[in-house]
């Protein structure tokens, strides 16, 4: 295997972050394709708690070269805190392991102001991340945005940056009555930050050809969820970049090849933060204890996940929207001990019995429902499953049709068992 894609296949907070984490040692490259920092990808190492937001995963590995290829919209102030904190953790960063495209829109102040005050004032509350991540493909898609090598000119920088923003100044002043920065501002702060950014960019897109051509080992690194995905996912409430696989191709490249895997980080139930429809959700003391137990806070605003059944349906939707091979099941071990389990297996939908959602479906008419599961008690302090545990398996493995080819039971490394090989 050359290539491995791992994708969310919810809406989000799989734990793809260690199960990156271990693959990564394995691999020369990992590249993060689409979002920005609105990800969030805790791993636990040597007891040492790591948060990652705009970095990918493989920077853990010195061996292992990072890329921020042009799909991503990267943000140079939350990129300064982010490299600050990780240099402090003790890890190496440097022009050789992390690579920055150059053609990345940049998140401006202007854009994460608008995000703040379409969240607080607009007629839709999104429930986003704040971090400006709309607006900036917003400016993408408009063909207005800022990219990473403007930032490095002045009077390049200062020119788009009034382009940019002749629009905003209306809404600034008459929709939301807020203050913002001016182009002068705007140009010293970003142009400041550009000094920092410069040693790393790099012409990710023939890096990538040549590491493939090399026939070296490359891991793209998805950040959200395929139920996230601004084409797949439950719109509007959703995040404004293509989560799944199909975001590889236009975010990164893919120079002929193909994708030997793409592994779908599943947690063993669902969880979603922010806004929209969510239908097998436990507005109930259990959802309460399963978001107690699983540690369910977002790693990037801190907000309590909410929580429910794995959802079947959905689970089939995004493997083939997203072309997904295999399932590592996470997070097994927070089922572990309730009297009451269950699976969502279909949909009641306007008089119909369905098993797989589709794009649009509208997800606040659905009626889950759903399969009484025997629960387990697996402690895992041996590599053998009970026959219940293997059972859940079981049924998520034929209603998908792909197979569970990793099993996580805590946040650590040692807590992740391989049942496939994966590189
Ligand atoms: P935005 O990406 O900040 O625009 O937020 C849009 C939606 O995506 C909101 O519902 C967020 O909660 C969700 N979202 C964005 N990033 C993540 C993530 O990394 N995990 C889970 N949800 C996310």
């Amino acid at each position: 295997m050359q290539t491995l894609a791992i994708t969310g296949s919810q809406w989000g907070d799989e734990g793809k972050g260690k199960i990156t984490d271990l693959l990564s040692a394995k691999c020369d490259t990992v590249v993060r394709y689409q979002g920005g920092n609105n990800a969030g990808h805790t791993i636990i190492v040597d007891d040492k708690k790591i948060v990652l937001h705009l970095i990918p995963s493989g920077i853990l590995h010195d061996h292992c070269t990072s890329v921020i290829a042009h799909g991503v919209v990267f943000d140079p102030e939350a990129f300064k805190q982010e490299l600050d904190e990780t240099l402090k953790s003790g890890i190496t960063i440097n022009p050789k392991k992390l690579k920055i495209s150059e053609n990345c829109p940049v998140i401006t102040s202007y854009n994460k102001l608008l995000d703040a005050a379409r969240e607080s004032q607009g007629p839709v509350k999104i429930g986003t991340t704040g971090k400006g991540i709309g607006p900036c493909y917003e400016d993408k898609i408009s063909r207005k945005a800022i990219k990473l090598k403007d930032i490095l000119n002045k009077d390049i920088l200062s020119r788009k940056l009034a382009q940019n923003i002749q629009e905003k100044k209306i809404l600034f002043n008459n929709l939301y009555n807020m203050t913002f920065p001016s182009v002068e501002e705007e140009t010293e702060k970003l142009f400041e930050l550009g000094k920092l950014v410069e040693p790393f960019l790099a012409d990710t897109f023939n890096y990538l050809d040549k590491n493939l051509s090399a026939g070296k080992k490359i891991l793209f690194e998805g950040a959200q969820g395929v139920l996230l995905d601004i084409d797949y996912g439950s719109y509007p409430f959703v995040t404004s970049s293509n989560t799944s696989f199909g975001g590889i191709y236009t975010g990164a490249g893919l120079m002929g090849g193909k994708i030997d895997e793409v592994l779908a980080i599943t947690k063993a139930y669902t969880t979603r933060v922010g806004e929209g429809p969510f239908p097998t959700e436990l507005k109930s003391e259990l959802g309460e204890f399963i978001q107690q137990k699983g540690g369910e806070i977002g790693a990037t605003t801190g907000r309590k996940r909410r929580c429910g059944w794995l959802d079947l349906p959905l689970l089939k939707y995004s493997v083939k929207a997203s072309n997904l091979t295999s399932i590592a099941l996470t997070k097994v071990d927070v089922l572990s001990g309730l009297d009451e389990l269950k699976i969502c297996h279909s949909y009641r939908y306007r008089g119909k019995e369905i098993d797989c959602a589709w794009p649009g479906i509208d997800m606040n008419e659905v009626e889950p429902q759903f399969s009484d599961m025997k629960s387990f008690h697996d402690d895992f302090s041996s590599n053998s499953m009970s026959e219940e545990l293997l059972a859940y398996i079981r049924t998520i493995e034929e209603a998908v049709n792909i197979p569970v080819g990793v099993i996580a039971y805590g946040p650590e490394r040692k807590q992740i068992l391989f049942r496939k090989d994966y590189f």
